[in-house]
């Protein structure tokens, strides 16, 4: 199958919301990352998005919608602190997890009796899920590696897999959606994301941090199990990093005889052969991590050294990110 990109404008969405109603599957610019969509209550097109990816049929999918309506027609009842949260924080990056509604197929929600609901900000998947309806749709990578922030990473893990790609350009936010249960009581916080804990806890006093492993010894959130983001080469994660920690650290790995990247937040004196600044904030840090992992990846190192941030507000899920992509923390 031949990929092609479009950029993002009328007749793409139209050409793409076409592929849709026709059970097929297309990739397309979120605020967030790119996703990977499917018609959401066509079972035989989300196995589609499964096979694309090479995901395991156990990690459920989030369903995108464009207007509570639709949010209604895949959940069974809506509880009243959900609408609270989707007034406060739809369109946008929360994802909410409440019980599936009879319409729903279990390829979507991987046998769970739960769904996984999100109103996208972006224009362009707003607009095609009021084409198309709601639309499953996980990021669209190939399963393990980062999240696509560019139609090019899209095209890089897909290529041959998938009919289209629409070019939105760079995502805005750069890390997925932040993930609240409200099957859970009290509710949980599965996935940190750009909502934070602290707007969160406005809504959900008592919200609680998922841990690892639910009731039935099951992840709540069953993607968080597998090792994301994970680029080839290990990666280094260094805790409250010091200009001198960093140095010494890539002059270490170098000794070994080890070519090193350096990924970071400041600008550092450094010997590393490659070097990339992503910015201070964790905003900025978000908006290009993937890319910068992505490309870091392809340069042939034999290690990457990460600067962390602090793991408050935003910096929850950047650090989460990061955490789950490095196989090895540092932090004194
Ligand atoms: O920002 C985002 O959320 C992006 C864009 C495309 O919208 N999507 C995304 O999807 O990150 P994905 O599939 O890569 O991550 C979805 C996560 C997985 O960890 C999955 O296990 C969890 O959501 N999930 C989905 N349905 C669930 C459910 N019913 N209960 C608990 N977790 C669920
Ligand atoms: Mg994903």
């Amino acid at each position: 199958m031949k990929t092609k990109i479009t950029k993002a404008n009328k007749q793409a969405i139209a050409k793409a919301a076409q592929i849709l109603k026709n059970n097929g599957i297309v990739a397309f610019p979120t605020e967030t990352v790119y996703g990977l969509g499917a018609y959401a209550f066509d079972s035989s097109a989300v196995r589609k998005i499964f096979m694309a990816k090479g995901r395991p049929a156990d990690d459920p999918l989030i369903v995108h919608v464009a207007s509570i309506a639709d949010a209604e027609k895949a959940v069974s009842k809506i509880p009243a602190v959900a609408r609270k949260l989707m007034k406060e924080f739809w369109p946008g990056p929360l994802t909410l997890v409440m019980q599936k509604s009879g319409r729903v197929p279990r390829e979507v929600t991987a046998g769970l009796p739960t769904v996984a609901v999100r109103m996208p900000r972006h224009p362009v998947a707003l607009a095609l899920c009021k084409k198309v309806g709601p639309i499953a749709a996980p990021s669209a990578n190939t399963f393990g590696r980062p999240s696509p922030t560019k139609a090019r990473h899209v095209y890089d893990d897909l290529k041959g897999k998938i009919p289209l790609i629409i070019d939105g350009g760079s995502t805005h936010i750069g890390v997925e959606s932040t993930i609240v249960s409200l099957a859970t009581k009290p509710a949980k916080l599965l996935r940190p994301g750009k909502i934070t804990i602290e707007q969160l806890q406005k809504f959900l006093p008592d919200i609680e941090i998922a841990t690892k492993v639910g009731k039935k010894k099951q992840p709540l959130a069953p993607g968080m199990k597998y090792t994301h983001y994970s680029p080839k080469t290990p990666v280094v994660l260094v805790l409250n990093p010091t200009a001198e920690k960093i140095q010494h650290l890539v002059k270490k790995e170098q000794d070994k005889g080890k070519k090193t990247g350096l990924l970071c937040a400041g600008r550092y004196h450094s010997e590393a052969e490659r070097v990339i600044i992503i910015g201070k904030t964790p905003e900025a840090f978000a908006k290009r991590l993937f890319d910068a992992l992505r490309w870091l990846d392809s340069q042939k190192l034999d290690v990457i050294i990460a600067e962390g941030l602090p793991e408050k507000g935003f910096g929850m899920a950047v650090m989460n990110r990061l955490r789950r992509a490095a196989s090895k923390i540092i932090s004194h």
